[in-house]
């Protein structure tokens, strides 16, 4: 089974992937961390991340196996990702490691911004995760104090609206629902009522085997 979860940022579509992965006993893959990896690796030896040369070549050289590094989960790394994913030739080089992952037996759970769309246009379920804007700040900021990073509401709320930007207008892949995806607005629900939420669509998909 190919579980696709879309959505944007911090709309708790990491944690329910998360989740409904160890519930089904299916590996999980948070595609960001891959957008994240290369831009950390653009900006770490200086380069420019509007230069789709060197984060092409970034793409083509991404190590799977760093991808644990925590670096990857700040702030620096979301924004920096959001501006090498709009790049055609960085999609393309991270395309087979996805399709691959999805590929393998028995399957996986993928979040990202292309699953549904782009990436597993078959999977068998595929989910819109989605919340406001502020409430998608709240979180994001809750997060980040949890692991002691310096919190600025605002400045928050503001890196969110322009990455919905970004990842809504970007030419290629950009973030969108997929016709045949469920949307799940988790605005009013606790971490808990998402995932309850999110298992009722997986048990109610018809596609499911
Ligand atoms: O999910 P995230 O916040 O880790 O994603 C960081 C950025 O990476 C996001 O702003 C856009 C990009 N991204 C993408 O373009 N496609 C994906 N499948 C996942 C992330």
């Amino acid at each position: 089974m190919i579980v696709a979860i879309d959505g944007p940022a911090a709309s708790g579509k990491g944690t329910l992937a998360r989740r409904l992965a160890a519930h089904y006993g299916l590996p999980h893959l948070d595609s960001g961390l891959l957008y994240r990896a290369v831009a950390h690796h653009v900006a770490a030896r200086g380069g420019d991340l509007h230069d789709p040369e060197a984060a092409t070549q970034a793409a083509r050289a991404l190590d799977a196996a760093t991808l644990g590094d925590p670096a990857l989960r700040g702030r620096h790394a979301g924004e920096g990702a959001s501006i090498v994913s709009a790049h055609p030739g960085v999609r393309a080089a991270l395309l087979d490691f996805q399709r691959s992952f999805a590929a393998t037996p028995p399957g996986a759970v993928i979040d990202g911004r292309d699953i549904g769309t782009v990436i597993c246009p078959d999977a068998e379920v595929k989910i819109f995760v989605t919340a406001s804007a502020e409430e998608r700040a709240r979180r994001r900021a809750s997060e980040l104090a949890g692991r002691g990073e310096p919190v600025d509401q605002a400045a928050i709320l503001e890196d969110i609206r322009r990455r919905d930007e970004r990842d809504t207008t970007r030419a290629v892949a950009p973030l969108k629902a997929a016709d045949d995806a469920v949307t799940l607005d988790t605005t009013n629900l606790d971490a808990e009522a998402a995932f309850r939420a999110a298992l009722a669509i997986v048990e109610g998909n018809p596609k499911r085997r």
